[in-house]
């Protein structure tokens, strides 16, 4: 197991994930933030270098993390070699077990692998699914302009509580300081009104993923989400990252939103595994799984 810390390998990494497109989402999302300035404080782990098997990404070590925080403790894999993703996967130096955290990829493997590893080491795992949707050419993406009277700007640290009361499973500690940190670090868009309320607004992740789309349910279907949606996608391009999101099978909305600008469904799904240690006699609470929520169980990786 290595860590690519050399600049230089984790750009040429960066081109290889790129030619294996879209499989290599959301590692490939995840790589590229590393190489431009690393607002998550993530590493990224190999089995072997120049020739690998199994790209995996994790927050660094020294990043200070509850270990119950779920949201935050974010890994993504890619493999070429099933086996060599279980190999490193059980390693406890390539993975915390003893802490609560998701792990995202495409691969129908990963799904299989994680569940094993957990089965053995006694912790639990709950499975999202989701379809990716990505845009082919997002320059060609239309455009539209924000409605009468409302103002397009990033989402501001001061409408968090309302991301995260309006986030069906959201409603906890973890998941308004995980909204803080996508709110502070990554790029967003929201529509305000005159007096500066936001109606409308959309994140984007660790892993370069759209996600958290919300439009208040006074204000849908009027084509809100697109307007962000094609402000967000534009200053993703121009940066060079691509233009994704995943997205629950049943979300229609969404998905017609989406489909609406371009975007292009992908064959397979992608997996959300969220994996909590089971509660042992003494251990604080913030190891024992996930904090109490008003919605059960957390969903991100979505629009
Ligand atoms: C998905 C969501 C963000 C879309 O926002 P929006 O600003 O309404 O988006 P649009 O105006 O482009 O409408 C999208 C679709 O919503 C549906 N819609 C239309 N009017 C609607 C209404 N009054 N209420 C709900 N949905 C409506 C339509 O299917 C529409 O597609 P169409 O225009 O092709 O008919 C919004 O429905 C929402 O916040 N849903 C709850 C949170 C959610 O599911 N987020 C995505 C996470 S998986």
């Amino acid at each position: 197991m290595l860590i690519l810390s050399c600049s230089s390998k984790l750009r040429l990494l960066e081109g290889l994930l790129q030619r294996g497109l879209p499989e290599t989402l959301p590692v490939y999302g995840a790589v590229m933030h590393v190489n431009r300035g690393n607002p998550a404080g993530q590493e990224v782990l190999v089995d072997s270098w120049p020739e690998f098997k199994i790209v995996l990404t994790r927050p660094r070590r020294e990043v200070a993390c509850d270990p119950g925080n779920y949201c935050a403790n974010l890994y993504s894999a890619f493999y070429q070699e099933e086996g060599a993703c279980r190999a490193l996967l059980r390693s406890s130096h390539a993975v915390d077990w003893s802490q609560a955290f998701q792990i995202q990829g495409l691969q129908d493997g990963l799904c299989e692998v994680v569940r094993d590893i957990a089965r053995v080491r006694g912790v639990d795992v709950e499975t999202y699914q989701y379809q990716t949707l990505l845009h082919p050419d997002p320059p060609a993406m239309p455009q539209h302009r924000p409605g009468k009277g409302l103002t397009l700007a990033p989402v501001s640290s001061a409408h968090v509580a309302l991301l995260n009361d309006t986030w069906d499973f959201g409603g906890n500690s973890w998941s308004l300081h995980y909204l803080d940190l996508l709110i502070r670090h990554f790029p967003s868009a929201c529509l305000l009104t005159p007096e500066g309320h936001p109606i409308s607004w959309t994140l984007t992740d660790p892993v370069a993923s759209l996600t958290h789309g919300y439009t208040l349910p006074g204000h849908r279907g009027q084509g809100h989400i697109r307007v962000l949606i094609g402000a967000l996608a534009a200053q993703l391009h121009a940066c060079g990252f691509p233009v994704y999101a995943g997205v629950l099978p049943e979300n229609e909305p969404s998905q017609r939103s989406l489909h609406r600008l371009g975007f292009h469904t992908q064959p397979g799904l992608s997996y959300q595994l969220v994996v909590t240690p089971k509660p042992t006699q003494g251990q604080p609470a913030s190891v024992q799984g996930p904090a109490p929520s008003s919605g059960g169980q957390l969903r991100f990786h979505s629009l």
